[in-house]
């Protein structure tokens, strides 16, 4: 408690600082309190959590690891469950494209979920979390409220898009479907989207997709419903898609 006191006083230290003109030209020292809470809150920053995936789901070994999630970024990771659900949806599409590549669009954990199953497969993990720059150059930075402030090879180059929005704003399905048109492939290209019931009507305006049976969950419980929204028609993996209500 006291280092976090620490950090808070000096958090607030360095924001009066900004908002006045400072003459001081001393750099600022940090007391060991306050170095130690820093010190132990960068660690906790970089530290993974293995996780173990229902018995023989996953490929190439049981174990799985994944950075602790930052709430402050609206991280919540997948299910294991889930996790590999999706994954094995996304290897099976796949399979329908020559050369097939794959879009991450923040979701960190489907990436690491896609890469053990088939370490081949072309996946590109774009995120906000420069945590993920541990994945080297299939990681690209990417800010949703810059939805195509991307690198142009990236250009309409995707066969299988999935995304997570960070938000459940229509700001931000909008800006998401920018990047999605940005990414996708013009000649053929599936869409999965993950995102809470609420954005159920906006998401089939903005992305023509429809929510499918099976439905997603998150190793923390959250407090809205999720859906996996899909652009095509599964057949009866996922559970199918779900039946559409009489208005
Ligand atoms: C709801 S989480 C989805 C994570 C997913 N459930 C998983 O397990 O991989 C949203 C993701 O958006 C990312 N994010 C946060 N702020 C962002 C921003 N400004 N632009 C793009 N992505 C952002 C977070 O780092 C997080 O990975």
């Amino acid at each position: 408690m006291e280092g976090e006191d620490e950090l808070r006083k000096l958090n607030g230290e360095v924001s009066s600082q900004r908002d006045t003109v400072v003459e001081d030209d001393d750099p600022l020292v940090l007391s060991s309190q306050a170095l130690a809470a820093l010190q132990e809150f960068l660690a906790d920053q970089n530290k993974t959590v293995t996780v173990t995936p229902p018995p023989s789901t996953v490929d190439g070994g049981d174990k799985v690891e994944l950075v602790t999630e930052d709430w402050r970024l609206s991280q919540f990771w997948y299910e294991p469950e889930t996790a590999e659900t999706v994954a094995e949806e996304v290897v099976t599409l796949s399979n329908r494209f020559s050369g097939c590549r794959v879009a991450c669009i923040a979701c960190p954990t489907l990436y690491v979920y896609l890469k053990k199953k088939d370490p081949s497969l072309q996946v590109q993990l774009l995120e906000y979390d420069m945590r993920f720059e541990r994945y080297g150059s299939e990681f690209t930075f990417y800010d949703y409220n810059e939805p195509e402030d991307l690198p142009p090879q990236l250009k309409h180059c995707f066969h299988i898009i999935v995304a997570d929005p960070p938000y459940l704003s229509k700001e931000c399905l909008e800006r998401v479907t920018q990047t999605v048109s940005f990414l996708a492939s013009p000649v053929d290209s599936l869409l999965l989207l993950l995102t809470g019931d609420v954005q159920r009507d906006r998401a089939a305006e903005l992305l023509g997709v429809r929510p499918c049976v099976f439905k997603p969950h998150h190793s923390s419980k959250l407090g809205n419903e999720f859906r996996l929204f899909i652009s095509y028609d599964p057949g009866t993996r996922l559970g199918g898609l779900e039946e559409e209500e009489d208005s």
